[in-house]
C-alpha cells in the first residue's frame, strides 16, 4: 500500500536538547498513525543519536529517524563525512538525497547523486530523493522537462524491485522552499501526477501506484490539507513548520 508521509528536515537548525525536546512534545501530542502512516524527523547528524534514543523510549515503530546526507563510499579517507552503515549503527532508517541546497550550496551532480542513491540502495536504507526546478525554468516552462532529467539520470538506472523498495520521491520546486511562496494545488498535483506517469512509463503501472511522493516547500499548518488532498500527493517534506510542535502537529493531522 502507498505509504502517507510527513517528514520534517529540519536543516541545520535546533540544539540538540531543543530537538529532543521537539520530538518529546510531537510524540507526546501526535494523533496515532494508521498502518499506512509514517512520520520522519531529518535531524543534523549530531542530533541523530539523541533523538533515537527518545524514539526507542516510544513503541510508536511508524515514527523514523532520518539523516539529511550521507557520503557514497563506504569508508576511507573522506575527512568530514558520514556513510551510510555510521547511520544505520545509531537507527537511522532515512536519508535525504539531491535537496536543492546540497544541489546548488554543495555543486551536487545528478552523476553524485546517483553514485549516493547506489551505495543507499545497497545498504538497504529508505531514500527520501528530492528533485524541483528553479524559478526561471518553471517561467519558462520547462518544469517537467528538468524534473524528468533529474530523475533518469540518478534513480531511473535502479531495479523495479529497488525502486518500490527503497525510494520515496519529495517534489520541491526551488521557488517555493523557504519563501513563503507555495506551489498551488493545481500545479503541485501536475507535476505529482507527471512525475507518477514517468515511473509507470520507466517501469510499470503497479511500481507507480505503490511510491509515495511528497511535496515540499513552504508547507504548513494552513496549506497542508489542501495539498494533501491531492490524489498524487502522498504527504509533505517539510522544513520551517517541521521546527515548532504546534506547526508540524497540524500537518501530520493532515495526514487523516
Ligand atoms: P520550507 O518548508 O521551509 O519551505 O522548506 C522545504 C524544504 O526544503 C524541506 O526539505
Amino acid at each position: 500500500m502507498r505509504k502517507k508521509i510527513v517528514a520534517g528536515n529540519w536543516k541545520m537548525n535546533l540544539s540538540i536538547a531543543e530537538g529532543v525536546q521537539l520530538v518529546k512534545n510531537i510524540i507526546n501530542e501526535m494523533p496515532s498513525l494508521q498502518g499506512h502512516q509514517e512520520v520522519v524527523f531529518c535531524t543534523p547528524f549530531t542530533h541523530l543519536s539523541s533523538v533515537a534514543n527518545e524514539l526507542n523510549q516510544n513503541v510508536n515503530i511508524q515514527v523514523k529517524l532520518g539523516a539529511q546526507n550521507c557520503n557514497d563510499h563506504a569508508s576511507g579517507a573522506y575527512t568530514g563525512e558520514i556513510s551510510s552503515s555510521m547511520l544505520q549503527e545509531i537507527g537511522v532508517s532515512h536519508v535525504i538525497i539531491g535537496h536543492s541546497e546540497r544541489r546548488q550550496l554543495f555543486h551536487e551532480s545528478n552523476a553524485f547523486l546517483k553514485s549516493k542513491v547506489d551505495t543507499l540502495v545497497a545498504s538497504k536504507m529508505q531514500i527520501l530523493f528530492c528533485c524541483g526546478e528553479p524559478l526561471e525554468i518553471r517561467e519558462a516552462n520547462g518544469q517537467n522537462e528538468y524534473v524528468a532529467n533529474q530523475l533518469q539520470e540518478s534513480l531511473f538506472h535502479l531495479s523495479a524491485q529497488d525502486f518500490l523498495n527503497q525510494i520515496t520521491i519529495a517534489y520541491e520546486p526551488i521557488w517555493a522552499i523557504g519563501t513563503g511562496v507555495t506551489a498551488s494545488t493545481a500545479q503541485a498535483q501536475e507535476m505529482h501526477a507527471f512525475i507518477r506517469n514517468l515511473i509507470s512509463q520507466q517501469y510499470s503501472e503497479s511500481v507507480a501506484s505503490e511510491i509515495s511522493i511528497l511535496y515540499g516547500g513552504s508547507c504548513n499548518a494552513q496549506n497542508a490539507s489542501e495539498l494533501f488532498a491531492n490524489e498524487d500527493v502522498d504527504g509533505g517534506l517539510i522544513g520551517g513548520a517541521a521546527l515548532k510542535a504546534e506547526t508540524f502537529l497540524p500537518i501530520i493531522k493532515a495526514l487523516h
